[in-house]
């Protein structure tokens, strides 16, 4: 594993390498977390419990008993966090992960953040896993897994909490998964599908610890890819890591894009058909 040291560049030989790894991938596949969004002042999820959010737990806020046993305080904290939310853009780590899709055009992000930052910077092909934050559906999902609901085309009190669902009456609820809560089945086996089949994984801006994305890397390890760590911390994926950049993903990823542009095209294999 080559461990570019914190500091106030990562060196060029290291980021051309990275870029010609990336420039040969057939499979190439990003998996993110909440350290891609920091530049784009996200507050982790953690952080969102400020104010008079602070007196309360994320098991009670973020649960599906929490959310039944008090709709409106669970609604609310949500509404507050989209509100945090509607002020970010996609900052530099974004806009270069959709910008390797116009090289790499096979490319796959998946992402454990729920601030749909990644379509709204360009990329084309993202597997949200913990849900959307800007999305709501039916609690019941009466119309099938999920039943989205536009809650703008509501009319109801929004001092009194939640909407309910226009087609059965249950309450709608923000389209994200909970503690206690399964990820989208679809979602989930497709990014292990692609974590199987991956030449190269880069890994940016995640601590590796919650499960089941936290696996994600391992098994494509496992299946032979190449994994690429962005983090300006060390964490339990440096361990498989074939790179670690240590860094802020929005300094070293335009990098990468950059000396990915400069990586010749890659040379036809074999001779010319005759
Ligand atoms: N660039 C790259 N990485 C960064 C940056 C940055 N500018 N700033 C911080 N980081 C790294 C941190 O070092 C840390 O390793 O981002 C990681 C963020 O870790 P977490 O806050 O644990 O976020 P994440 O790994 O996405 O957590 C997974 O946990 O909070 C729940 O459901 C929530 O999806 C989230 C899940």
């Amino acid at each position: 594993m080559t461990d570019s040291q914190p500091g106030p560049t990562i060196p060029e030989s290291d980021i051309a390498e990275v870029a010609a790894v990336l420039r040969r991938s057939a499979r190439p596949v990003v998996l993110t977390g909440a350290g891609v969004s920091k530049e784009s002042g996200i507050p982790t999820f953690r952080d969102a419990l400020d104010g008079l959010w602070a007196q309360y737990d994320p098991e009670q806020l973020a649960t599906p008993r929490a959310f039944r046993r008090n709709p409106k305080l669970v609604w609310d904290w949500y509404q507050h966090r989209r509100e945090m939310l509607a002020a970010a853009r996609p900052n530099p780590a974004h806009r270069a992960i959709a910008e390797v899709e116009t090289v790499l055009p096979q490319l796959v992000v998946i992402t454990q953040n729920i601030d749909g930052l990644h379509v709204a910077a360009g990329s084309s092909d993202v597997i949200a896993l913990h849900g959307d934050i800007r999305r709501n559906k039916c609690f019941d999902n009466c119309q099938g897994d999920p039943t989205l609901v536009d809650v703008a085309a509501l009319a109801w009190d929004r001092d009194a909490g939640p909407p309910r669902c226009p087609h059965c009456g249950a309450w709608v609820r923000p389209d994200v998964v909970w503690f206690e809560e399964m990820l989208p089945a679809a979602a989930l086996e497709r990014a292990y599908d692609l974590s199987h089949s991956t030449d190269v994984m880069l890994v940016v801006g995640t601590s590796g610890v919650v499960q089941p994305a936290a696996s994600l890397p391992f098994a494509a390890k496992q299946h032979g890819a190449t994994i690429i760590e962005i983090n300006p911390e060390m964490t339990s994926i440096t361990l498989i890591a074939d790179w670690h950049l240590s860094g802020p993903a929005g300094a070293i990823l335009p990098l990468i894009v950059a000396a990915l542009r400069a990586v010749p095209d890659h040379p036809p294999e074999g001779p010319p058909d005759a």
